[in-house]
């Protein structure tokens, strides 16, 4: 119902548990994409997974905390934006993404944030956002580049072990409130 064109004929809209079967279809499309770089809970199987992720954000974002977001290209769903966390009493947010492969090198999620950090600063009065991502994700790194932040450190082996028992390091990424105004 709203939509934000992104352009390159696409919209950023809300994305409810309704839209599950939508979802679930394009995770089926993305998982082998996105599972090394997303939280296994996000990546789920079948119809009544995708719901499940869905209203776990729908609940949150009842409680004024964590948000998601998707993003339509030529009517179909091929990725999305998440408010990971929203602590507005702190005013820190977290910011993250997915997409399809089929959809990367628009800039479509370099887009969608914007509008989502525009919303932080502007109309939730939030100071801090952030950008979480394994040090090796080069596009996600490049997203935070491209959208002004700063790298502020990194979080040495903090994800736990893969399949090889080899743990990742994440790197943390910021822009501030006056930083996102004067950029
Ligand atoms: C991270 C991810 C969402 C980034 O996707 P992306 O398409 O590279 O990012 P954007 O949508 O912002 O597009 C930027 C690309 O579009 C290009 N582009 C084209 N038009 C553009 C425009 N108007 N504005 C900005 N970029 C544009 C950029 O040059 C860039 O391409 P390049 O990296 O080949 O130079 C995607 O790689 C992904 O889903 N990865 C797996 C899941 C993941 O890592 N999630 C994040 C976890 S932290």
């Amino acid at each position: 119902m709203f939509a934000i064109p992104l352009g390159d004929d696409a919209v950023l809209r809300p994305l409810e548990p309704w839209q599950a079967e939508e979802f679930a279809a394009d995770l089926d499309r993305a998982r082998e994409h996105i599972a090394p770089w997303v939280g296994p809970s996000f990546v789920a199987t079948g119809v009544a997974g995708a719901r499940e992720v869905l209203q776990r954000y729908a609940d949150k974002q009842a409680k004024d905390d964590a948000r998601i977001y998707g993003i339509w290209r030529d009517g179909v769903l091929v990725g999305g934006t998440l408010f990971v966390s929203v602590n507005a009493a702190a005013g820190v947010c977290e910011v993250g993404c997915w997409l399809e492969p089929a959809a990367e090198g628009r800039g479509l999620i370099t887009r969608a944030v914007s509008h989502m950090i525009d919303w932080a600063v502007e109309v939730r009065g939030i100071t801090r956002v952030e950008w979480v991502t394994k040090s090796a994700n080069t596009r996600s790194r490049n997203v935070a580049k491209r959208l002004g932040m700063s790298l502020d450190g990194v979080l040495r082996q903090s994800v736990p072990a893969d399949a090889n028992g080899v743990r990742a390091d994440q790197e943390v990424w910021s822009v501030l409130a006056d930083e996102w105004r004067s950029r």
